[in-house]
């Protein structure tokens, strides 16, 4: 029996999606883009999930690529399908109404890259290192890397890493706003993990206010996102949370969050 491309495993309220191709370095072949679309979905769903970390399985890679051998044989036509099932992916995971780490345990490289890119916060090993290589394969990226890495570290660095082809390391990612910290990898898990932990305790519908924003923000002009802020704001003051929340300031005690 082929092994699941994916492990899944929840502590808590947090769910662990782990890419599941060690021997390949955790490479996006079309069955790991829908399996990954597939726990997305799920994960959406499920109310028992607040905060989700993505990671790679074993100490080298995060996700080392689209799976070149199985790219190598695509016509043009399946070439824009695997590029559009990956995007398709992507966009569901940066759209999730509840946080997404990414915890980059090593290469993170074309489709890795882009993959952690729609993730809403990157941790990284101080070993890890990421990339858009894909022009040393006669390639360019396919997943949105040239498109993300724009909005997410501008210009200059887009055109560095996306014409150069090399990858860089983990503290130069962190110089370039690519990922938000750097952690030494023996304590990469633990830091993620307290991270989720305090994302899972937190208000949930504030922070799903706070994903949408940013993404409806991210595409569109400053009055229009002000606009849409302002109606998410007053949105908000229709649950039990903030409520809650306000209530515990003013009595001075730890709010207790439902989800309500
Ligand atoms: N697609 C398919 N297979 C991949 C892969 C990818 N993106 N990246 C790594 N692999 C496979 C290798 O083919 C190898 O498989 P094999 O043992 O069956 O031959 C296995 O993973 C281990 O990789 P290997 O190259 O032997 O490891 P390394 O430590 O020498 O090098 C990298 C690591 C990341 C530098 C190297 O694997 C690499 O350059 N990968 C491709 C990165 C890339 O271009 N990604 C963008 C794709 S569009």
């Amino acid at each position: 029996m082929t092994p699941s491309p994916l492990l899944i495993s929840d502590r808590g309220a947090v769910r662990t999606i782990t890419v599941n191709r060690a021997d390949k370095l955790n490479a996006l072949n079309a069955t790991t883009l829908d399996a990954l679309h597939a726990a997305f979905d799920d994960a959406a769903l499920d109310a028992n999930v607040r905060c989700v970390v993505l990671t790679g399985a074993g100490p080298k890679a995060f996700v080392a690529g689209a799976d070149i051998s199985e790219m190598n044989a695509l016509t043009p036509v399946q070439g824009r399908d695997f590029s559009l099932r990956g995007q398709r992916m992507m966009r569901r995971v940066e759209k999730m109404p509840k946080p997404v780490i990414a915890m980059i345990n090593g290469f993170a490289l074309g489709g890795g890259l882009e993959l952690a890119m729609c993730c809403h916060l990157r941790i990284a090993a101080d070993t890890a290192k990421v990339g858009q290589p894909e022009v040393n394969l006669g390639l360019i990226p396919g997943f949105g890397g040239t498109q993300r890495l724009l909005r997410l570290a501008g210009r200059a660095a887009t055109l560095e890493l996306c014409l150069l082809g090399a990858p860089i390391d983990a503290s130069r990612a962190l110089q370039l706003g690519i990922v938000n910290r750097v952690v030494p990898a023996a304590e990469l898990d633990a830091v993620t993990h307290a991270m989720a932990d305090q994302l899972a305790a937190s208000a949930p519908l504030a922070l799903r206010g706070v994903l949408e924003c940013v993404n409806v923000g991210g595409e569109c002009g400053i009055e229009e996102g002000l606009e849409y802020e302002s109606a998410q704001f007053g949105l908000i003051f229709s649950t039990n949370d903030m409520r809650e929340g306000t209530t515990a300031f003013v009595e001075r005690r730890k709010p207790v969050f439902t989800g309500t």
